[in-house]
């Protein structure tokens, strides 16, 4: 007997169900039918525009589809870093790091991996001549090669399209969409019905049968994927699965979200995100040619509506009655299980988290190489279900304790919100690997500093996904240090002064990439075939 997924349907066409439809059909090669289900009538999020450097390896290439092709679609632009500024001093929202103490209230977390001098991450050195008062510079200036690049502007690849650095991309999340229906429907065969949804059929084992729409259709399916985004129709409303509400750990709820002309001739375009702390959270400044998206992130709690929406309106000097606001609510945390018989929940309906480190979409592709790798007969083996449980869970958990750091360890305290979050209690996980960090050890440390075999290799990423760089540049821009450097370091008098060499490699490579490179502005112009 035949027992393959023959029939697969997708409930929801936003970000997260294109991107599944687009991935399970090239996965599946053929062999299953996918139906995408989408109300014409239930808007898409629309939100979700920065990403993370393995967009491109785990995702389009798997869809054999070529950087610069599907950047063209989406009016796509580079991220290097996020630059995180005023999490340090309090006072209003500012989009202009604040000066104090002679400091710029600013810092990047930067992608790509730290280098090692002799088996031990740079960063360590840098501590060790921090307590000792060698040097002035900051982390991630001392560490990275980036830090002037990014702030002059400057583009990561060269005209010739040849890499300087890593990187992730911006773009529209409208224009991502729409590209992968078309990709779907036009090269990969899934059907696109536009319909709403109002039922559901169970067969007498509580699996799935069908699902019943306004118009009196009937889809049946062995398999079916709930991307119907917050409102989880299918996971949490049919199959009565749990969301585990994760407020205790991240007060945001909410957010206010538009998109704001910019004038790239006159101030570049700059090739990072911004998240700038404000009052009662953060505010996104996500550039794109003609145009930044941007979004105050915030907790209800400590801002009313209208509050947040005049602190945000105030930052970019905009007319809220003049001005399309995109007001969302969202809920944050997993739910129990992601998978539960024969419905597996993808995108906004399995797990949410804020996106200070734009990690929404990577959820989505992640939890889909997730899904083919252990993908069922119509036998559903509780095993692959159960494995795959697990894997969304650490991915997510893991996440969420990293997000929660950054407000737990910001020095600013100057208003009720930022207060608040330094009393809410951190993850188990969380604190075992602060415990790590102020020992002096590397958190998640991969095994080199070989960023080609780090990146290349989605199964060993996907593992050590905030590794210790990432702490770092985020722990260590927000003046929190391990109290003590590595005690190890002591011991090796010979290492510690020819890591000098390597700290002066970084600062010839910084001037040598901010000198050569193109401004992003006019590489994006000739991408974009704007002459
Ligand atoms: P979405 O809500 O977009 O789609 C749901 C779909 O279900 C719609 O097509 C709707 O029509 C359909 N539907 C609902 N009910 C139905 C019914 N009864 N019948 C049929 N269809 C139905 N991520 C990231 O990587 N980087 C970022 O910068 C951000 N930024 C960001 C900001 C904010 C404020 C939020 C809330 C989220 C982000 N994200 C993000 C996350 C990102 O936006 C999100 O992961 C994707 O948009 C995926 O959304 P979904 O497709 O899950 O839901």
């Amino acid at each position: 007997m035949d027992s393959r997924i023959r029939n697969i349907v997708i409930l929801g066409g936003g970000t997260a169900g294109w991107m599944a439809a687009a991935y399970l059909g090239k996965a599946l090669q053929g062999t299953a039918k996918i139906t995408v289900l989408e109300a014409p009538d239930i808007p898409k999020l629309g939100v979700g525009e920065a990403t993370i450097p393995n967009l491109q390896t785990a995702f389009f290439d798997f869809l054999e589809i070529a950087e610069d092709e599907w950047m063209r679609e989406v009016n796509a632009s580079y991220k290097i870093a996020i630059k995180f500024i005023n999490w340090r001093t309090g006072g209003e929202g500012s989009a202009q790091p604040r000066a104090a103490g002679g400091r710029s209230d600013h810092f990047y977390h930067i992608f790509g991996l730290l280098p090692f001098h002799q088996g031990i991450p740079l960063s360590h050195y840098w501590v060790r001549k921090k307590h000792l008062g060698q040097t002035a510079q900051e982390f991630d200036y001392a560490c990275y090669r980036e830090p002037l690049l990014l702030d002059a502007n400057k583009a990561p690849r060269w005209m010739d399209g040849t890499r300087a650095t890593n990187y992730a991309w911006h773009f529209d999340a409208h224009l991502v969409a729409d590209y992968l229906r078309r990709f779907s429907t036009g090269k990969l065969d899934v059907e696109h019905i536009q319909d709403r949804m109002e039922d559901v059929t169970f067969d007498p084992n509580g699996y799935l049968t069908s699902l019943r729409t306004a118009t009196g259709r009937v889809l049946t399916a062995d398999l079916f994927v709930d991307c119907s985004g917050f409102r989880g129709l299918l996971i949490n409303k049919a199959m009565n699965e749990p969301f585990v509400d994760m407020s205790d750990h991240l007060l945001n709820d909410s957010a206010v979200a538009t998109a704001v002309p910019n004038d790239d001739a006159a101030t570049g375009v700059e090739p990072f995100t911004s998240a700038i702390a404000m009052k009662s959270g953060w505010t996104w400044k996500i550039p794109m040619l003609g145009r930044f998206g941007t979004g105050y992130v915030y907790s209800s709690q400590f801002a009313g509506q209208d509050e947040a929406v005049k602190d945000f309106c105030d930052l970019w000097g905009l007319d809220p009655d003049r001005t399309n606001l995109n007001l969302i609510r969202f809920r944050v945390g997993r739910n129990r299980r992601a998978w539960v018989k024969n419905c597996v929940s993808i995108g906004t309906s399995s797990c949410f988290v804020e996106p200070l480190e734009s990690t929404g979409i990577y959820f989505i592709y992640a939890a889909l190489y997730q899904l083919v790798k252990h993908f069922p007969d119509k036998s559903f083996d509780p095993v692959l279900i159960d494995r795959f449980n697990r894997e969304i869970e650490t991915m997510f958990d893991d996440t969420r304790d990293f997000i929660q750091a950054h407000f737990h360890f910001a020095p600013r305290d100057d208003t009720p919100f930022w207060r608040a979050n330094k009393e809410l209690k951190l993850g188990d996980g969380m604190q075992d690997k602060m415990d790590m960090y102020r020992a002096g050890l590397p958190i998640n440390n991969p095994p080199s500093d070989d960023a080609s075999h780090y990146y290349a290799n989605f199964e060993e990423e996907f593992r050590n996904f905030w590794n210790n760089g990432n702490y770092y540049c985020v722990l260590a821009g927000l003046d929190h240090l391990p109290p003590r450097p590595l005690p190890r370091l002591a011991h090796l008098p010979e290492s510690v002064a020819s890591a000098e060499a390597l700290f002066a490699r970084v600062s010839e490579e910084q001037r040598r990439l901010v000198e050569s490179l193109p401004t992003n502005y006019g590489f994006l112009r000739s991408l974009h075939g704007h002459t």
